[in-house]
């Protein structure tokens, strides 16, 4: 296991919010914010996934602490006739740089194809947002030892052929460790990591150094140091932990203790 502070790849530990937080719920905000100022995560980037509707309220909090604010899908279109929908422009102008893309809830529960994602990463590129798009099997295709050949065929029909590692982050996150307290292995982690790093080098001839790859699923403090520790992976995508300040700058805080122990 090698230390996570590699050169050319700046941590980055990225909350997703999902549909939890009300205004009250800003006094979570206010103290990562608090923390991230005081360098409680330093050497690693922070961004915070919100609800929407939370955006444009929390901007004026995270400006100053050097938090980016992200929003968790978008349209691929920058405007029209589409009732309920969102779209990267919106998206910036609420305060966004960032926007999570087919998270496998989205995939699911909106039936979003890797096609769609595309179409989305683009309008995010558009917009000057960058694209974390998400990578994953279920349960029943790891136990079926298609993980890998799944997460191939996401990556190649998922991420759009202008990406860079300035525009694009991708969150490998496995379907049955959302929410469930289960990761996989240390080594299954650092396996597929490698893997996924090899397959951007496919597609995106030399890009494949530069690109964060992030590990999402049951992100924990008490498990975070152990799994940002693992070669290739360089941060985090954070759900139920991200809603606490305490649990998350727990998270975020193991890039600071990587950087008292001095370079790799
Ligand atoms: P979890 O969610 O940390 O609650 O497992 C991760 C995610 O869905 O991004």
């Amino acid at each position: 296991m090698d230390r996570p502070l590699r050169p050319g790849r700046r941590p980055l530990v990225a909350g997703n919010w999902k549909m939890h937080g009300l205004r009250k719920e800003l006094v979570e905000v206010e103290k990562i914010c608090a923390e991230a100022a005081a360098g409680g995560a330093d050497g690693a980037e922070i961004v915070l996934c919100l609800p929407a509707t939370l955006l444009g309220a929390a901007a004026p909090i995270c400006a100053g602490a050097g938090v980016g604010l992200g929003g968790q899908h978008c349209h691929n279109e920058p405007s029209g006739p589409f009732t309920g929908d969102i779209s990267a422009e919106m998206l910036k102008d609420a305060g966004a740089s960032y926007v999570i893309l087919g998270h496998s809830e989205r995939r699911t529960g909106h039936h979003e194809g890797d096609e769609s994602v595309r179409d989305k990463a683009n309008g995010a590129f558009r917009a000057g947002l960058r694209a974390i798009v998400c990578v994953g099997e279920t349960r029943a295709e790891r136990e079926a030892g298609d993980a890998l050949p799944v997460v191939a065929s996401q990556l190649a029909g998922s991420i759009p052929i202008t990406s860079t590692p300035e525009s694009l982050v991708i969150a490998y996150e496995p379907v049955w460790a959302i929410g469930t307290g289960l990761t996989p292995t240390l080594s299954d982690i650092a396996g597929m990591h490698r893997f996924i790093r090899e397959r951007i080098d496919a597609h995106l001839p030399g890009m494949g150094h530069g690109m964060r790859i992030l590990y999402g699923g049951s992100v924990k403090p008490g498990n975070a140091a152990e799994l940002m520790g693992v070669s290739n992976v360089d941060g985090a995508l954070v759900g139920g932990a991200s809603l606490s300040a305490r649990d998350f700058m727990g998270i975020a805080g193991v890039y600071r203790h990587f950087c008292d122990a001095g370079p790799a």
